[in-house]
């Protein structure tokens, strides 16, 4: 355990919860649900069960009711096993629960919180549309009134676990008059998949986190009941930026969970693998690389625990977050390169892992921002 993290007792026995469910239900299966683009339905019940799936969630809505630190050090124990897994925890723990937790109305968290915290309900946040990726508030989803109801018209893209989820929070214009408004003109609704118009058109095909579902969304004159739009109508992509402040400490934990799984497999392979007449990891080259691979994790680490205790405290920390966010996939990116690198051919087959921990590091750079969107906002905070 990192010696930085100065735990408490409790948050220890998180992590050793988190790495025993990690070692029993993922790490066995993981190389297979990626090589089937699998999704393990029977784990969402299962984590919802030890209470991962409600972390932050006050026990009123049965949840642990937990620190953000805490979480986070669950969610790396759980993608140093499956990065998939991981994303699926990341996306319904930071995303849509909280959302209602913070924004929606009594009735609204009555009826929907318990059931996500219990592993019932699996929750999914859409915001991207084909045409809307870095540039959210451009989004053309429309949303318009009709009597006490709202009909949504539109697609969403890249929505994790949106094939398995039963609750989606979905940010549509509402504002249909005057594109103009951008941002402004943006709500968010809470979306379930009954709903008549709603469907699930195309899963992709991925690179990486092969086992998580990543799927578009249509609506099709969907009728959404008026009691589902989430806080005041016209605010929803302010909602959405600022649970993706939390969003991206999550995916920081997956991709320093994804390192780590690179670095203990590097740092096996290099006492058993021989060449010149010794362990390569005799080599003073390699044990460079491995200690370079060590310290940008211990570092990404202590931004995003340090990051994520400042939010705890009520400090507004979005530029810090995307820092966390962008330094920890970053590091993903590169500690995963340098382990396929250290394993030579070997690296390159899937008879070892670390190709896949290669192939998953690379979406922390891309979802839930872009490593450019986060320098986007960082720099906007550094000369505003
Ligand atoms: N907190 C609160 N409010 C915020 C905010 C935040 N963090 N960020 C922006 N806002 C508010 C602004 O204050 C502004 O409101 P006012 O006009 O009232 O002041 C409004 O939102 C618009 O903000 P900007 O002018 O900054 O908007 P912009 O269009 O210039 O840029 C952006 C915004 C930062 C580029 C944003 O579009 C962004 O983050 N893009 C990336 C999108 C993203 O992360 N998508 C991930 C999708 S989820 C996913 O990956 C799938 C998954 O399931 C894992």
């Amino acid at each position: 355990m990192d010696p930085l993290l100065d735990l408490t007792e409790e948050q220890r026995a998180i992590v050793e919860t988190a790495r025993a469910f990690a070692d029993e239900r993922l790490r066995p299966f993981a190389a297979a649900w990626d090589q089937d683009a699998h999704f393990e339905a029977s784990l969402v019940p299962a984590l919802g069960a030890l209470g991962f799936l409600g972390m932050l969630l006050p026990p009123e809505h049965d949840g642990l009711g937990l620190d953000t630190r805490s979480y986070l050090l669950a969610l790396e124990e759980i993608a140093v096993a499956d990065a998939s897994t991981a994303v699926l925890m990341s996306v319904h723990n930071s995303l849509p629960t909280q959302m209602l937790l913070r924004f929606g109305s009594a009735a609204q968290q009555a009826r929907f919180l318990a059931p996500m915290a219990r592993g019932e309900l699996l929750g999914a946040f859409a915001l991207s549309e084909p045409e809307a990726g870095s540039d959210a508030a451009s989004l053309r989803c429309q949303a318009r009134r009709d009597g006490d109801d709202w009909i949504l018209d539109g697609a969403k893209s890249w929505v994790t676990s949106g094939s398995h989820a039963g609750v989606i929070l979905a940010m549509a214009r509402t504002d249909t008059a005057d594109a103009r408004r951008g941002a402004k003109g943006i709500s968010a609704f809470i979306v379930t998949p009954d709903l008549p118009g709603f469907s699930v058109s195309k899963k992709e095909d991925k690179l990486g986190l092969r086992a998580s579902p990543t799927v578009q969304l249509v609506f099709d004159g969907m009728r959404v009941p008026g009691d589902r739009l989430l806080g005041a109508e016209g605010q929803g992509f302010t909602y959405a930026m600022q649970s993706l402040e939390h969003g991206r400490l999550g995916i920081a934990a997956q991709a320093i969970g994804i390192a780590r799984a690179a670095v203990e497999a590097a740092a096996a392979y290099v006492q058993e693998r021989k060449q010149f007449g010794k362990a390569i990891g005799e080599f003073q080259a390699v044990q460079f690389k491995l200690a370079d691979m060590a310290t940008r994790i211990t570092a990404a680490r202590a931004l995003v625990h340090a990051a994520a205790a400042a939010k705890d405290r009520g400090v507004d920390v979005g530029p810090q977050a995307s820092m966390a966010k962008l330094f920890a996939s970053e590091t993903a990116m590169w500690v995963t390169t340098q382990a396929v690198q250290l394993f030579g051919g070997y690296g390159y087959v899937k008879e070892y892992p670390v190709e896949r921990y290669f192939r998953d590091a690379k979406v922390t750079e891309i979802y839930e921002g872009t490593s450019e969107i986060q320098r986007l906002v960082i720099g906007r905070s550094v000369a505003p």
